[in-house]
């Protein structure tokens, strides 16, 4: 068993560089936490202060509530998978896996039985007594999580283990790393920068910019009520939409004011706000390409003008321009390209539920 508690964790690199700031999570036991974020925002940083490979400035870090901060690494029951696995390539598939076995001078059978479990597992019994340079890369990938799971780790510490791997590879890859969580009684913290890996792995995504958390929440949480803009706009393609926007009271009621029309908010979508709105106040709106829907353009109706679109297959996206905003629309194709050209004029509409609406300076969500 393995639960891992971050309090305040802080890195400094070279007085100046703020890699991690006040980062406080506490993973449980067998969960499986995503940390996910642009290049730079202090995901492997984190997860090499867990593995003890870095050192921490400040908090403390705990596993199974003993405080680790000067732990040393190989006593701290983790393993780690690194995106440039280096295997051995002198050494046969089979050598390379148990290598840390042989370190520890386990007996040989039983060397040989974590071996054959952890191929096993993996699907690689057949390559095991190959070398290295005659394997693809996924196969390669996979025993290097090989040489980590032999070691029966109680914490699994993954960063960007499949970004070296084509698409199809990542698709592959990505099934069987869910099926072996399933076999294994491991905690799992993975980094990654892909937001499909996060949300299809995760139990839990930790979202990060510039070295602290966005949002810490289940990955549909994360997508359907983001706590802030940043995270709207990380999570999702296309992007969510951003459009400013003023909320306005006038004849006893709410609306929201988008560029020439108001959008009249019945009184159940007050409850959602979480302060009460000012009169006149400025917001950015929120909304998903493929929560809009194109209509043909009448007066009553906010409308735009297609800009430009891209065919990606059975969906396509249109650029349009609503007034001084531009958004994208997510739509099936199907039956749409017959009638669609660029500069024509197309009616805009979207349910209130799917908007969302976030702090203009800030960018915290204004609503639940
Ligand atoms: N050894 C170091 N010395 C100084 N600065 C460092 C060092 N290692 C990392 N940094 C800086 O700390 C910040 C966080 O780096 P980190 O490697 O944790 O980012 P990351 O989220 O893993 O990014 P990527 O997705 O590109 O791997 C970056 O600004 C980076 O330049
Ligand atoms: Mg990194």
């Amino acid at each position: 068993m393995a639960e891992v508690r971050l309090e305040k964790l802080c890195k400094t690199y070279d007085k100046t560089v703020k890699a991690v700031q006040d980062f406080s999570l506490t993973i449980s036991d067998r969960e499986f936490v995503v940390l996910v974020g642009p290049s730079g925002c202090g995901k492997s940083t984190t997860l090499r202060m867990i593995a003890g490979l870095e050192e921490i400035s400040s908090g403390e870090l705990y596993i199974d509530g003993q405080l680790v901060n000067d732990v040393p690494p190989k006593e701290r029951g983790v393993s780690m998978v690194f995106q440039n696995y280096a295997l051995f390539p002198y050494m046969t598939v089979f050598d390379n896996i148990a290598f840390g076995l042989n370190l520890r001078k386990e007996p040989k059978a039983k060397i040989r039985e974590k071996v054959y479990e952890a191929a096993e597992i993996l699907n690689i019994t057949d390559l095991l007594q190959r070398k290295p340079k005659a394997l693809s890369g996924g196969q390669r990938q996979r025993v290097a999580i090989g040489r980590a799971i032999v070691r029966q780790p109680k914490l699994f510490l993954m960063d960007e283990p499949l970004s070296n791997l084509d698409a199809k590879l990542r698709n592959q890859m990505r099934t069987e790393l869910i099926k072996l969580r399933q076999k294994m009684d491991s905690t799992f913290v993975y980094v990654t920068h892909d937001q499909t890996e996060a949300m299809t792995l995760g139990d839990r995504i930790v979202v990060m910019h510039e070295g602290r958390i966005m949002q810490a929440d289940a990955p549909q949480k994360v997508y359907k009520a983001p706590a802030n803009r940043f995270v709207a706009g990380f999570i999702g393609t296309p992007q969510m939409n951003f459009l400013r926007a003023q909320l306005i009271y006038s004849e006893a009621t709410w609306k929201i004011r988008l560029v020439d029309k108001n959008i009249v908010l019945p009184e159940s979508f007050l409850d959602r706000f979480l302060e009460s709105p000012e009169p006149g106040q400025d917001v950015i709106l929120g909304i998903r390409p493929d929560t809009i829907r194109v209509t043909s353009p009448d007066s009553d109706q906010l409308s735009g003008e297609l800009e430009f679109f891209e065919l990606l297959g059975s969906s396509m996206n249109l650029h349009i321009r609503i007034g001084a905003e531009k958004a994208v629309i997510s739509t099936p194709s199907e039956g749409c390209q017959s009638y669609i050209r660029a500069g024509e004029k197309i009616g805009i509409t979207f349910p209130l539920e799917a908007i969302h609406l976030f702090h203009p300076q800030t960018g915290t969500a204004l609503m639940k």
